[in-house]
């Protein structure tokens, strides 16, 4: 007599059930909904469709954690309660990592900080979990199931391995992270470049994410370790924020102090576009003494001859366009953000993205170097494996041709978990040589 299936299990069974789901929130939501409606209600209905989109992909791997865990459960009466009871506060606190998008101060709360490291640690326990299992299973199909190495892809010994593995790798992540940026110099030679202005030096920073943890103490230092290379041009390129200015004002309001005599440049990044409040960020920033190059450029002219200039041109992300955002009025548009720049002068190109980067660089317009972010060098591992594919730099210099190069930097600071492996936060010192 078969066993009777519990009702989930009849649907289809949970994980197809889970999957139906997030393509139902994906489509539906990104699809109409997100097209139909704009400004705050946009902001958060797609903050709701993450929380849902990620609770529901944690919630697998939460299950995954908690039965691996208890096999480490000591077996003294106290201990044991002792045991469960922590492993469910981790788990309710990496539950709550995503609910802190919907409250952000100045500065990032404790409780902030805790949830979205804790929400690291779930999803690299999880992924060590998994990767000892696939091991098992394929060690078995070849026969080799009785082996040592067997031995330890299953029961306490792969738990008590994954724990230990996800400790190290958080703790040095969590550290690495929060390790105040530093400074990586590049010197770069422009074609057209006039001799009154070589040694021009630009201030590259992306990817700051103002967000649950990140706030205005680090954006302080930022501004700080900034000006202290005295640059002559400082670069924003692109996903200043997580938030709206409502929000992050307080946390973005250090970048008044930046000091760039020949001018503070901004372009958006993707994230920008999340927040549904670009203008008012545009209107924000303009007040604390940026230019926008929003499809647009600007004329950079020498200190020493006013003659003498080369073309700042910034182009808006290509997720502006994307499905489910579609904001009005912005998208890439190389030829318009090129309009008035000439062959015989030089230009320097800001595209957040390096897809966008290597677009400008296969189009006619002749660009002599693209300055992007956006890939923080993938922040951690596997993570940083997915992001090398999908993009066509990944972080450092790279040469286009005989007289174009591209600069991606790693970025200043982190997307939401505090978490950085086989990268650094970065602030990019770049000299201009004339060529
Ligand atoms: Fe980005």
């Amino acid at each position: 007599m078969p066993e009777k299936r519990p009702l989930y299990g009849i649907i289809c069974g949970y994980r197809h059930f889970t999957a139906l789901a997030i393509c139902i929130s994906f489509f539906a939501i990104e699809g109409y909904l997100f097209s139909s409606v704009s400004g705050k209600t946009k902001y958060y209905l797609y903050k709701v469709h993450i929380l849902i989109f990620v609770e529901v992909m944690f919630y697998q791997f939460s299950k995954l954690v908690w039965k691996e865990l208890d096999k480490l459960c000591p077996e003294v009466f106290c201990a044991e309660k002792v045991w469960r009871g922590m492993v469910a506060s981790f788990l309710f606190v990496a539950h709550l990592g995503p609910f802190c998008t919907f409250y952000m101060s100045k500065d990032p709360t404790m409780l902030g900080v805790m949830a979205w490291t804790s929400f690291a640690a779930l999803l690299i326990l999880s992924l060590s979990l998994g990767f000892f299992g696939a091991l098992f299973r394929i060690l078995n199909r070849c026969g080799m199931s009785g082996t040592a190495i067997a031995g330890i892809c299953q029961g306490r010994l792969r738990s008590g391995i994954c724990v230990l593995f996800t400790a190290l790798y958080i703790w040095t992540g969590y550290l690495n992270a929060t390790t105040p940026p530093v400074i990586i110099r590049a010197s770069i030679p422009i074609a057209k470049l006039p001799a009154s202005m070589n040694g021009t030096k630009i201030a590259l920073l992306s990817d700051i994410h103002l967000g649950p943890t990140v706030g205005f103490s680090m954006m302080e230092n930022a501004v700080k370790i900034t000006n202290s290379i005295k640059p002559d041009i400082v670069v924003l390129a692109g996903d200043l924020t997580d938030g709206t200015v409502e929000e992050l004002r307080e946390a973005a309001l250090p970048l008044k102090d930046l000091d760039a005599p020949s001018g503070s440049f901004f372009v958006t990044g993707n994230h920008e576009y999340y927040t549904s409040d670009v203008e008012n960020w545009f209107e924000f920033l303009e007040s604390v003494g940026f230019h926008i190059l929003h499809n647009s450029n600007v004329k950079v002219h020498s200190k020493q001859n006013k003659k003498d200039w080369f073309c700042m041109l910034g182009v808006d992300d290509k997720e502006a366009q994307m499905m489910g955002i579609r904001y009005e009025g912005h998208g890439v548009d190389l030829k318009k953000a090129y309009s008035g720049c000439d062959d015989k002068h030089a230009s320097i190109l800001v595209a957040h993205q390096p897809n966008v980067a290597k677009e400008a660089l296969d189009s006619q317009f002749p660009i002599q170097l693209v300055l992007s972010g956006h890939t923080h060098a993938g922040q951690f591992y596997p993570t940083a494996l997915v992001v090398y594919l999908g993009n066509a730099y990944f972080y450092g210099l790279y040469q286009y041709d005989a007289t174009s190069y591209v600069y991606v930097s790693q970025g200043v600071f982190y997307y939401g978990w505090p978490m950085r492996i086989g990268s650094h936060c970065e602030i990019t010192e770049i000299t201009l040589i004339s060529s």
